[in-house]
């Protein structure tokens, strides 16, 4: 059996160019100068033919028409088996209501990631009698295409920014942000696109992993800040940041895992830029930057 996972979107929420910044990435990637990027989402395999969307992204339809393996192969017979989603962020559910037009296929999420979904009349365009809402507990695996399954685990993290009241809690652990564990024959890769802190159950589960894609939103905590584009920092989102005594480059410094690869950046993050000292830097510390369209295997 030959696991596969395809880079569907690398970019966070806004993508690269995001339609109203004009950050030297995003000029640079108008002008055609870096590549452009799309927003997050991954598509996995364990058989090549029935495949598995983690995350569907605003930007669903155009990936979809770029990736061969996920073309229709009969009049209206799809590879998609299902879409499992790791938070109701916008960047990860807009794309469900591109995917309605009566096709069949399973959305995996927890409960609670269902309930944002339920309280939002939009979704009921995916009418329930075709696309099978699955409910996830934590820690039971699911098959989600055959011979894939994936078990979800909470990781710190947020509820969605447009369901966010007046207090935040940026690190809690519960259903609203989890990782995913693939598991497809004796091949094990874990997909987490949105982290707030490696804690010490993270870090004990991806010990040994041979493949880890991983919430690389930001380079610096303060980039946006910096770059005079709001206030918000990585903490306030719930993102984790690369660089740092307490990023991620540092956190998996010392941790056995055969491939890491950075999926989910903001468009300000200077790793998008090919030629860049960060690119360098977390390249030289052994991560690979996820790009579109890139098809990683253990
Ligand atoms: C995030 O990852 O922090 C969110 O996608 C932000 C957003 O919804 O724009
Ligand atoms: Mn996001
Ligand atoms: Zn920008």
């Amino acid at each position: 059996m030959q696991f596969r996972a395809r880079i569907l979107g690398a970019a966070a929420g806004g993508g690269l160019p995001q339609w109203n910044c004009g950050c030297e990435n995003c000029r640079l990637a108008r002008a055609g100068e870096i590549p452009a990027q799309t927003q997050s989402s991954l598509a996995v395999s364990a058989d090549g033919t029935d495949w598995a969307i983690l995350n569907a992204s605003p930007d669903i339809r155009a990936q979809l028409a770029t990736t061969p393996e996920l073309h229709p192969t009969g009049l209206r017979e799809m590879p998609l088996r299902s879409v499992l989603l790791t938070n109701g962020d916008i960047d990860h559910v807009a794309g469900l209501l591109t995917l309605r037009e009566m096709q069949p296929f399973t959305l995996f999420a927890t409960a609670g990631i269902h309930e944002v979904l339920a309280v939002n009349p939009i979704f009921a365009a995916l009418n329930p009698s075709v696309v099978t809402r699955a409910e996830v507990a934590l820690e039971r695996p699911a098959e989600i295409a055959p011979g894939l399954f994936a078990t979800l685990f909470a990781v710190p993290g947020k509820v969605p920014l447009y369901m966010e009241g007046d207090e935040v809690q940026t690190d809690l652990v519960g259903e609203q942000t989890v990782g995913v564990e693939l598991r497809a024959g004796d091949e094990t890769a874990f997909y987490i696109p949105g982290c707030a802190m490696l804690n010490d159950a993270l870090r004990h589960r991806l010990e040994g992993a041979a493949l880890v894609f991983f919430d690389g939103t930001l380079w610096r905590d303060d980039e946006m800040v910096r770059a005079g584009l709001g206030q918000k920092t990585g903490r306030r989102m719930g993102h984790m940041s690369m660089s740092g005594a307490d990023g991620s480059i540092a956190a998996f410094e010392h941790m056995k895992i055969g491939r890491k690869v950075f999926v989910h950046m903001n468009n300000t993050n200077p790793v998008l830029r090919p030629g860049s000292e960060e690119r360098r830097a977390a390249e030289t510390a052994g991560w690979t930057i996820g790009q579109d369209g890139m098809e990683v295997t253990a």
